[in-house]
């Protein structure tokens, strides 16, 4: 058991730089030790912020495949972070990622729902938590970028045969949409919309937390998920409104409070059927305000998820 870190510079699935400098923000800011310090966890981490130069330089000129922007070295990472997240659950370690762009979920969550697999014979369920649903297939996806399409590669919505182009995502690695709980959408692209309505999606959009306050979503979320079920919780920082988390590359007003955003991970936490959690898109160069907001807003909602509590 323990938690093992896996930490991602990457900013390959979007375009403005600065969210590979993620990881590293989060841990000079004290995470890890805060983690192995207050919350007494035995943290396995190899110390290396991966930035991947290798695999840039082996796809020099990576062009763009059905309209994805750096098609091939999106997947020649998030398939090392699938093995790497992998380990660490096969063994039975939380596994913590740090990011690094949205699109490393492709790689965290195919590697827990893999390992969950084996070991405990059971189908993960995803927490999504997320301005946007990043559901988009190659062919709905406006931008191109990867990051806007996470979850689309994780439920087969979206699928590719060559081998470099995510073609090395298996049956082994792929989520039921119904497995799904989106909370905090605000930013739906049209085709998104269909997606999530076709397949019957669980959304929990802004407008539902309006309605219904952050409690009861979480009572309906952990509802659908249902007991016994070890859940990944993906987390991206823009989900939060700007007010709290400013430097991030998509930032949508109108979004979760502080408060909000560790409340989810608490009860999400609380469950004690968590079994991995990513915070991704923390962009520590996008800080007109200071980055310092957003730096210690992702290292308390880990702490949340990890445990903490506030009595
Ligand atoms: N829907 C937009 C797109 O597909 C924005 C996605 C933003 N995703 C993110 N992980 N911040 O390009
Ligand atoms: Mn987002
Ligand atoms: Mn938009
Ligand atoms: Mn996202």
């Amino acid at each position: 058991d323990g938690l093992g870190v896996v930490a991602v510079g990457f900013s390959g699935g979007q375009p403005k730089p600065g969210v590979e400098a993620g990881p590293t923000a989060l841990i000079d800011a004290g995470l890890l030790t805060q983690l192995e310090n207050d919350l007494a966890l035995n943290v396995t981490f190899d110390g290396t912020v991966a930035s991947y130069a290798d695999v840039y330089a082996a796809h020099p000129d990576d062009p763009d495949v059905r309209g994805m922007k750096r098609p091939k070295t999106v997947s020649a990472v998030t398939r090392q972070i699938s093995e790497q997240v992998y380990a660490h659950a096969r063994a039975g370690r939380f596994a913590l990622t740090l990011g690094g762009d949205h699109s490393i979920a492709i790689g965290t969550i195919s590697g827990s729902a893999k390992a969950v697999r084996e070991r405990l014979g059971k189908e993960i369920a995803v927490v999504w938590v997320d301005a946007h649903a990043d559901i988009n297939t190659p062919e709905t996806s406006g931008s191109g970028n990867i990051h806007g399409m996470p979850v689309a590669f994780l439920t087969g919505l979206a699928r590719e045969t060559r081998e470099d182009v995510f073609g090395w995502i298996e049956d082994s690695h792929r989520i039921g949409v119904s497995k799904i709980v989106y909370i905090g959408l605000r930013d739906l692209d049209v085709g998104e919309k269909r997606i999530l309505r076709e397949n019957k999606v669980k959304c929990f959009t802004m407008h539902d937390i309006d309605r219904h306050g952050i409690g009861a979503i979480m009572d309906m979320t952990l509802e659908h998920i249902g007991p016994d079920t070890p859940i990944h919780l993906s987390f991206d920082v823009d989900a939060l409104d700007p007010m709290w988390a400013p430097s991030t590359g998509t930032p949508v007003r109108g979004g979760l409070t502080l408060r909000e955003g560790d409340f989810i991970a608490e009860c999400v936490a609380e469950t004690g059927a968590l079994v991995a959690m990513d915070l991704v898109e923390v962009n520590p160069s996008l800080d007109e305000v200071g980055a310092g907001d957003t730096i210690r807003a992702g290292c308390s909602l880990v702490r949340c998820a990890l445990g903490d509590t506030l009595l």
